[in-house]
């Protein structure tokens, strides 16, 4: 059994003041109501003071980034053992706004991947394809190119705890989301790749979905079979909001 895991991705939004609202707000409303998994992903920056407010609860804490590097000259950069001791458990790489807008490719995504897993932490991976590639009918062949990238650089052992987030470019941030079995298609198509490899890890690993996830449409996405949790990019930002989408898990 896949626990569900929902994590919030804040992208370039927040203040101290923003936070504590939004945690507060997160921790007043928990509760019992929820199976799943929370995780909240500040910018770098907050990361430590994120940290000490949700000390003591069940909510996980992870970054947006990482640099493929361990240590040394690579000025700006924060690397995944730093990230370790800001107390982060999942760090996502090869989100498509650093692939498309910072022009990071599968080899570079694969490199921060291994360096996630050398610090002992999660990486979500990212994958998905955009519009026009859907339109082309080659959704496949490209989730298969990103999800290769990182099996020949890691092996398919990296993917031992790791979680990979099924985000279609064109339902991020759009208001459109994939319909459930547009969806589980995909997701199924990730396990199945991921199965030809180690078939332990293909059932244990957790396929979350992104792009507009709302409190209004997570129960049905969730309800499909490969689906195991979402990664949450403005509904994150609502502490009502991501809640409602934790409950439906
Ligand atoms: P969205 O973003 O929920 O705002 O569509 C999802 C993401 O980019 O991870």
């Amino acid at each position: 059994m896949r626990q569900v895991l929902v994590a919030g991705n804040w992208k370039l939004n927040g203040s101290l003041a923003m936070i504590k609202t939004l945690i507060d707000g997160l921790k007043a409303g928990m509760g019992e109501g929820t199976q799943a998994e929370m995780a909240v992903c500040p910018p770098f920056v907050y990361l430590g003071n994120t940290l000490s407010k949700i000390e003591g609860t069940a909510i996980a804490l992870g970054a947006q980034d990482v640099c493929d590097q361990d240590n040394g000259a690579f000025t700006g950069e924060v690397s995944a053992s730093m990230l370790k001791e800001f107390g982060c458990r999942y760090v996502i790489v090869g989100h498509s706004e650093r692939r498309s807008i910072y022009e990071e490719n599968d080899e570079f995504t694969a490199r921060k991947f291994a360096a996630v897993k050398r610090a002992g932490l999660r990486p979500i991976l990212c994958v998905g394809e955009l519009l026009d590639e859907r339109e082309q009918g080659i959704t496949e062949q490209v989730v298969a190119r990103q999800l290769d990238a990182v099996i020949q650089k890691t092996g398919i052992e990296g993917f031992q705890d790791a979680v990979v987030a099924y985000e279609p470019v064109w339902a991020i941030g759009t208001g459109k989301t994939a319909t459930p079995q547009q969806a589980q298609d995909v997701h199924a198509f990730i396990r199945r790749r991921i199965a030809q490899h180690d078939q332990a890890i293909a059932d244990r690993i957790r396929i979350l979905y992104g792009g507009s996830v709302k409190g209004n449409n997570a129960r049905d996405l969730f309800a499909m079979a490969d689906i195991d949790g979402g990664l949450i990019g403005g509904a994150s930002l609502d502490s009502e909001e991501f809640l409602s989408i934790c409950k439906s898990a």
